[in-house]
Parts: C-alpha cells; structure tokens; sequence
C-alpha cells in the first residue's frame, strides 16, 4: 500500500474545526484509493508560541519538511494582535514555514459553484461559471525585503520601513508557472503590477514581456495596473483566466475574488516551490469570531486537501471526487452560515462535514 506522509498543522481560531472535517475526508480517500494518510500533527501560529514560544518551531519546521504534504488551517486571532515583534507574531510562523521551503508559487483558484451564484455579492450574470486562477508570488517582494523595521528619527518622530524588492530570477521563476498553467486552462495570462510608479513594478513588466516573447508566445499575455485589476475584478471578472501577481497585490486581489465566488470560506490554496513538500491552506483567516462554534465553513480547508491529492500526491483523481462533493453537497442546498440564504438548508461545520461525505458515497 501507498504510504503519504501528511504533516496536519490545524493552527489558530476556527483551523481545528475545520480540520476535523478534512480529517474525514482523508479516511474517506485511504478508504476508497487504498492508500495510507501517516499523518503527524504539529502546532503554528499564536497555539505554538502559547505552547512552545515561538510560532513555529525548529522541529515542526523540520517535521513539515520531511513530508510529502503539509495540509494547514489558518492562524492568527486578537490574543496575539498586540505583539509588535513580528518574529513572535501568529502570521510569521506560517511566512518562516512558506519562506524555509522556498515556496514560491502560491496558486489560488477562484471558481464559482454554480450553487453558490446566486450567494456572490455580484449578480449571477457576472460570477457564475466564474474560474480565475491566481499565481501569487510567494516567498519575495515586501513581506520579506530588508531593510525593514521601525526606527526612531534622529529629531524625534518614528519611521516604518518595508522593501518591496524583487530580482529578475525570481520574477521569471514565478511567471513560468503562470505561463505554464495557463496552457493547461485558458491560455491567458494577465500581469499585474505598479509598473507606473514602482521600479520592482516596471522590472516584473521587462521581464514578464521578455519571458513571454521568448518561450510562451502561445499564450496570450496582458499587462494590467494591479489597482485596474482590483477595479476589473469587481465589473467584469470572467475577463480573466489566469492572473499573474506579486506577494502582496496576490493577496489583496485574491480575498477581493473570494468574495466573488460567494464566501472567503471557498478559496483553498497551493504553495509550491522546487520539488519537496506542498502547503495546501484555505485562504481565508482564522475567524477568531466564530471560532469554537462548530459553524465555521470548512469547503475551502476541504478543497486544499483537494489540491494536495493533485499537486503533491499524484492522486487527480481523488482530488476530482472531492471537488465534485463539494459542488454536490452545494447542489443540494447544504450552506454554512457564511453562505446561507432564503430556501437553503442551514448547517453547522460538521453538518457540511456530513453533506460532502455523503456525497462521496
Ligand atoms: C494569506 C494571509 C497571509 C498573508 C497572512 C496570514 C500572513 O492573509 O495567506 O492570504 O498575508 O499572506
Ligand atoms: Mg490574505
């Protein structure tokens, strides 16, 4: 039998809830495929600096990359939001783990259930049938460029200071994904930067036109002004296929598209660098206001799980039954409260839990 090694990190606020269902969905996959989850838990974010002082250890780091696949939940919450030593911080356990394994493609999928349509704060016309691809750069730019810091002025006052910089490599590294995936879906590609006003910007547009004319012809390449894509994203989304952007306008645009696709609770995510371990993590936070409810939404923790079976564990099509689980039990009127509206059936985390097992058979 096939052994995968999975290293589960649950994490903050509602990441245990909802890991619990991916737990289900893990035993329904060894069920059904024959193969055996080793998994190994581990703690990140404010649990693990409560627990062990810093919000990831060495050992779990080493554990997690040791694995075949590290499946996350979400971290953060307001007991640690007064920390202003970012190296303590929640959120620097999960920038070491993407950082330490040089994870630097991260690819959230933006579709809309066609269940969901009508749950969008877009109208249906808009949304539905609504499949984005983000290839977000993850391990560079402003999250991790020096110098950064606050210092205190020499006549008094204070400064903050955080680099947004990005060498030619790794901009070429991170569009080849896009290109590539782009020839797998739509064969489009939009580039999203501040190519007017930042010199990071114009040197991602060089390079991106550069890559695009020697080796990715086929593909049809935009430029666009990130905050023109924050704008095109809300008026027309279905312009886009694949959206090719930096670390920090990655995360900005992607939570704008989630809400798109009808809840920030759908969108799951792929990290992935240069062979070794993928982190699969939904993109949404720890929901520090419903955690410990039992009611939090667990599809886009699901459907990262969905995303490891392909990326990390050549098992596609196990990752197909998910998805269309998922969609199924939607289909069925299954909602969380994030997702409810008139005539649906109202559920709690483990009752989605129940819908999408069900629908696995
Ligand atoms: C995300 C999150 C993270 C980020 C936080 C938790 C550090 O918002 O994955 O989108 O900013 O990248
Ligand atoms: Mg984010």
């Amino acid at each position: 039998m096939t052994t995968h090694n999975i290293m589960l990190l649950p994490g903050d606020g509602i990441g245990p809830e909802i890991m619990a269902q991916v737990r289900r969905v893990m035993a329904w996959v060894e069920g059904a495929y024959g193969v055996i989850f080793n998994v190994d838990e581990g703690l990140i974010g404010g649990c693990a600096y409560d627990a062990e002082g810093v919000p990831l250890s060495d050992e779990t780091l080493a554990k997690a990359k040791a694995s075949d696949a590290i499946v996350m939940g979400c971290v953060g919450g307001p007991k640690w939001d007064g920390k202003t030593d970012y190296d303590k911080r929640p959120e620097a356990g999960l920038l070491r783990l993407r950082k330490d394994l040089d994870l630097f493609a991260n690819l959230r999928p933006a579709m809309c259930f066609d269940a969901l349509a009508d749950a969008s704060s877009l109208k249906r016309d808009l949304v539905a049938g609504l499949d984005i691809l983000f290839v977000r750069e993850l391990a560079g730019g402003v999250y991790f460029g020096e110098p950064r810091g606050i210092e205190e002025l020499p006549g008094g006052g204070r400064i903050g200071i955080n680099t947004q910089r990005y060498t030619d490599a790794e901009i070429i590294r991170i569009s080849r994904v896009a290109f590539d995936m782009a020839r797998k879906r739509g064969g489009r590609v939009h580039s999203a930067e501040k190519a007017n006003v930042m010199e990071a910007g114009l040197l991602w547009r060089e390079e991106v036109t550069k890559l695009h004319a020697e080796e990715y012809s086929d593909v049809k390449l935009e430029h666009i002004l990130a905050d023109n894509c924050a704008m095109q994203l809300v008026k027309a989304p279905k312009q886009f296929d694949v959206i090719l952007t930096d670390n920090l306008f990655g995360d900005i645009l992607s939570d704008a598209a989630a809400m798109l696709t009808g809840s920030l609770g759908m969108l799951p995510s792929a990290s992935l660098g240069d062979g070794g371990p993928g982190l699969y993590e939904p993109v949404h936070g720890s929901a520090p206001d419903i955690a410990g409810q039992g009611i939090a939404n667990p599809i886009a923790a699901i459907l990262s799980f969905a995303m490891a079976l392909r990326y990390s564990l050549n098992m596609g099509d196990a990752a197909d039954k998910v998805e269309a689980a998922v969609s199924e039990a939607l289909a069925q009127g299954l909602r969380t409260g994030d997702l409810m509206s008139e005539g649906m059936t109202e559920v709690n985390t483990e009752g989605m839990g129940d819908g999408i097992l069900k629908a696995l058979g």
